[in-house]
C-alpha cells in the first residue's frame, strides 16, 4: 500500500516538475488569471456605484504613498504577474522616493486590510517612455514588487489580452478603485467600489460634443452617453475588465486614464488599452514576444484559466504552461504527503 501510494507521490512530483519549473519554486498565482474565485452577489451600484464584495476583484491593488505619518491612496493598478503591476504613468508624476510607495493586495476596505491582503514595496517603477502628461498619451506604467505576493482567494492574476482578442465584442464590462464616489467632492471610498460600464464606440466618442479628437488609437471609452456612472479622481491605474462570454473569466481590457469631470454626460471614463501595449509589457518584464501570433487571443504571463480550449495557454519565456490546475495539484500533493507520513507512522 505504501509503494502504490509512494509511486503515486513520485508521478505527481515528476507531472508537477515537467509542467510547471517556475524557477525551481511554486508560483502560487501560476496556475490562472481573470477569474476570481469569491462568489459574486448582490447588484451593482466609483461615482455611482456600490461596494464591492470581497474576493470579486482579486487583481486590483491600491498604490500608497506616504502622507503625514501614515500612507495615502493615490492609484489603482492590477495585479499581472505574481510581482508585477500595472497602472497608469501619471501616478508618479508627483513621486519623489518610490522606495516610501506602498502596493495592498488582497483588500476590500483600505482602513481594515484583513488577513488575507498583502503589502508590497516597489522594487522597480517603469514608465511608459513616451509618456505625456500633457496628453495623457501612453498613460501606462508597471511597477515591479520587492517580493512576489502569494495567491489566494482575495488575490489573483489580471489576464492581459493580447491584439487578436476582439475587445469591442465584449459586452459586460466592470470598473473599480477606492477613488472619489462623487464627482468633484474629491477624497476617497474606504470600501472598494464597482460599477458595470459600457464600452463606447471611440468615433462617438471623438465626435463634437463628446471629446472632439482627443482620444488616441491607443484609449478605450467607456461609461454612459448620459453620465452618472463613471470611474473618478483616485481611480486611476486602475482596472477596466470585461468577462469573457465564452468563458467565465475576465479580461484587463483597460487603465483608468482620465475624463472631463467625472460621470458626465457624453464625457465617459478614457481608459488606456491594455491590448495596445502588450508588446511593450512584455519587453518591460523582460519577457520575450516570441509566441506573438496565434489565432486566438491569450492572456499574456499567466497560464490561462485552465482546461479550456480557448484561449491556449502561455507563459511567455519563463515558465510552460500548466494543463491542469496546478494549485489543486499542489493541495493535493501535499494531503498525500501528510497521508503517507501518517501511513509511515503506523507502520513503523
Ligand atoms: N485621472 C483620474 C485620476 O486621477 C482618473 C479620472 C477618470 N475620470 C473619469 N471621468 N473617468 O484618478
Amino acid at each position: 500500500m505504501l509503494l502504490v501510494v509512494m509511486d503515486v507521490l513520485l508521478l505527481l512530483v515528476v507531472l508537477l516538475a515537467v509542467c510547471c519549473p517556475v524557477h525551481g519554486t511554486w508560483d502560487s498565482c501560476g496556475g490562472s488569471c481573470g477569474r476570481p474565485i469569491a462568489f459574486r452577489y448582490g447588484k451593482l451600484r466609483i461615482v455611482g456605484g456600490t461596494d464591492a464584495q470581497p474576493g470579486v476583484w482579486p487583481w486590483i491593488v491600491s498604490i500608497e504613498a506616504p502622507l503625514e505619518g501614515g500612507m495615502a491612496h493615490i492609484c489603482g493598478g492590477s495585479l499581472i504577474r505574481s510581482q508585477w503591476v500595472l497602472t497608469s504613468a501619471q501616478c508618479f508624476i508627483e513621486a519623489r522616493n518610490i522606495t516610501m510607495w506602498q502596493v495592498v493586495v488582497g483588500a476590500t476596505r483600505l482602513t481594515q486590510l484583513g488577513p488575507k491582503a498583502q503589502v508590497r514595496n516597489i522594487k522597480r517603477l517603469l514608465v511608459h517612455q513616451h509618456y505625456s502628461n500633457v496628453t495623457q498619451r501612453n498613460d501606462i506604467a508597471l511597477l515591479e514588487l520587492e517580493q512576489p505576493v502569494q495567491c489566494n482567494s482575495y488575490v489573483q492574476l489580471a489576464c492581459v489580452p493580447d491584439a487578436s482578442l476582439r475587445v469591442s465584442e465584449l459586452t459586460e464590462c466592470y470598473v473599480s478603485g477606492w477613488g472619489a464616489r462623487i464627482a468633484r467632492a474629491g477624497g476617497s471610498a474606504y470600501v472598494l467600489q464597482e460599477a458595470q460600464v459600457h464600452l463606447i464606440d471611440a468615433g462617438v466618442c471623438n465626435s463634437s460634443g463628446w471629446y472632439r479628437g482627443a482620444i488616441h488609437t491607443h484609449n478605450i471609452c467607456a461609461g454612459y452617453p448620459q453620465g452618472g456612472i463613471d470611474t473618478c479622481q483616485g481611480d486611476s491605474g486602475g482596472p477596466l475588465v470585461c468577462q469573457d462570454k465564452s468563458a467565465d473569466y475576465f479580461w484587463l481590457v483597460g487603465l483608468t486614464s482620465w475624463g472631463m469631470g467625472c460621470a458626465r454626460a457624453k464625457k465617459p471614463g478614457v481608459y488606456t488599452s491594455t491590448q495596445h501595449f502588450y508588446n511593450w509589457i512584455l519587453e518591460q518584464m523582460g519577457l520575450h514576444t516570441a509566441v506573438a501570433t496565434t489565432a486566438r487571443p491569450q492572456p499574456a504571463f499567466a497560464s490561462t484559466p485552465v482546461q479550456r480550449p480557448r484561449p491556449t495557454p502561455i507563459e511567455v519565456g519563463r515558465f510552460t504552461p500548466c494543463p491542469f490546475p496546478v494549485q489543486k495539484l499542489r493541495d493535493l500533493l501535499t494531503r498525500l504527503q501528510e497521508f503517507v507520513h501518517f501511513l509511515k507512522g503506523g507502520n513503523v
